[in-house]
């Protein structure tokens, strides 16, 4: 089959696009024909080795994907070929598609069966690849673990991405008040297209005081009353934004991350997290019905996935380049069979 593949780590001038051995469809496996594959943040860190995670080279980059069955394992019931399907990409033992298993950035992919979910007929193949990995994440993080409400202000860093555009419109969608940050103007005029009601532009400005302009600077009075400050941040960011962020925190606030794209060891400050009595919560991943939950939103038009760009496979190189760039809002959709 062809795909795109990389046999060292490095930049993009790595990646080709070739023969690649087909996928062997195990008894438990089905093996499909991938119609979408999108890009994730994890894309050029896997290409550039920084995880620490194994590369199985070579290496397929991308992990969610969509298309249609063509093969299924003599153990497989319940799926028949021909088949929409748009599979959670993690799969225990082998981890997540495109990070230490092959990604599916290639005509075909093999997935266990039991990891399939259906597309609904609303849903296209280019949306449903947009979903698992970041909008699956997005509603974990704001919904299941965070808890956004109406109430809330929510602070959301590096909201330009694929999880953070999600948490954008589902913040919007559940009532709160959102601040974005971004890195260019152009991309923070599309968040404010999605609904958010503050924008920061970090080229210009400086979160902390950008931050306590705009919600106000924490302060924990006698009576637990707190002042100002974001009810929420969405930090996957780290590096130098994770004590800038809890500045910005309103007691008894909630911190939430689920990466850390600038450095998962950055400096902390302590007396912010007692001080003001602040809550700092992970989330990892997503469920097979969260996932279900977030192609139900996007087939009822509650939901509108923000798509980047839809290309053939031989743009990867360059749409993996404009990941590193940060030249991008959304998701990048690849089509390996057109
Ligand atoms: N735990 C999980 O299950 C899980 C799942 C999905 C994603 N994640 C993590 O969540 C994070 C977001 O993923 P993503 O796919 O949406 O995209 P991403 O490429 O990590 O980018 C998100 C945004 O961060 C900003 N950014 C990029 N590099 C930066 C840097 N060096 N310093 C500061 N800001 C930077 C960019 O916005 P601006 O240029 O506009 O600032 C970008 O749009 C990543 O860390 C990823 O590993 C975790």
């Amino acid at each position: 089959m062809r795909a795109a593949k990389f046999s060292e780590h490095g930049g993009v001038d790595k990646i080709s696009i070739g023969d690649f051995p087909d996928p062997e469809c195990g008894p438990g496996d089905a093996v499909i024909k991938v119609n979408a594959v999108s890009l994730n943040g994890f894309d050029p860190m896997i290409l550039g080795g920084t995880t620490g995670l194994p590369t199985p080279f070579p290496m397929i980059p991308g992990g969610d994907f969509a298309g249609e069955i063509v093969e299924l394992g003599s153990e497989v019931k319940d799926w028949s070929v021909g088949d929409r399907v748009c599979p959670h990409p993690f799969v225990p033992g082998e981890g997540m598609t495109g990070e230490t298993r092959l990604g599916a950035a290639s005509e075909y992919a093999r997935i266990p069966a039991i990891h399939l979910i259906r597309t609904p007929d609303a849903v296209s193949d280019d949306d449903a690849a947009a979903l698992p990995i970041a909008y699956g994440t997005a509603y974990r993080m704001m919904l299941t673990r965070g808890k956004v409400t109406a109430s809330d202000t929510v602070l959301i860093l590096g909201a330009t991405g694929g999880v953070g555009t999600c948490c954008v419109q589902l913040a919007k969608a559940a009532g709160a008040t959102v601040i974005v940050t971004g890195s260019a103007q152009w991309k923070l005029d599309k968040l404010s297209e999605l609904g958010a009601d503050h924008v920061i532009d970090t080229s210009q400005e400086d979160l902390v005081k950008a931050c306590h302009a705009i919600a106000g600077k924490p302060r924990m009075g006698m009576t637990g009353d707190s002042g100002g400050g974001a009810d929420v941040i969405i930090n996957y960011i780290g590096g130098d934004t994770w004590a800038q962020s809890l500045r910005c925190l309103k007691p008894d606030g909630r911190m939430l991350t689920c990466g850390a794209t600038a450095g998962y060891a950055p400096p902390t400050d302590i007396r912010y997290i007692w001080t003001y009595e602040q809550n700092i919560i992970g989330s990892n991943g997503w469920t097979a019905e969260e996932q279900i939950a977030v192609l139900d939103m996007v087939a009822t038009k509650a939901l509108i996935p923000v798509i980047h760009a839809s290309r053939p496979l031989d743009q990867i190189a360059p749409s993996i380049q404009e990941l590193i760039d940060r030249a991008i809002v959304g998701k990048t959709i690849i089509r390996p069979n057109e």
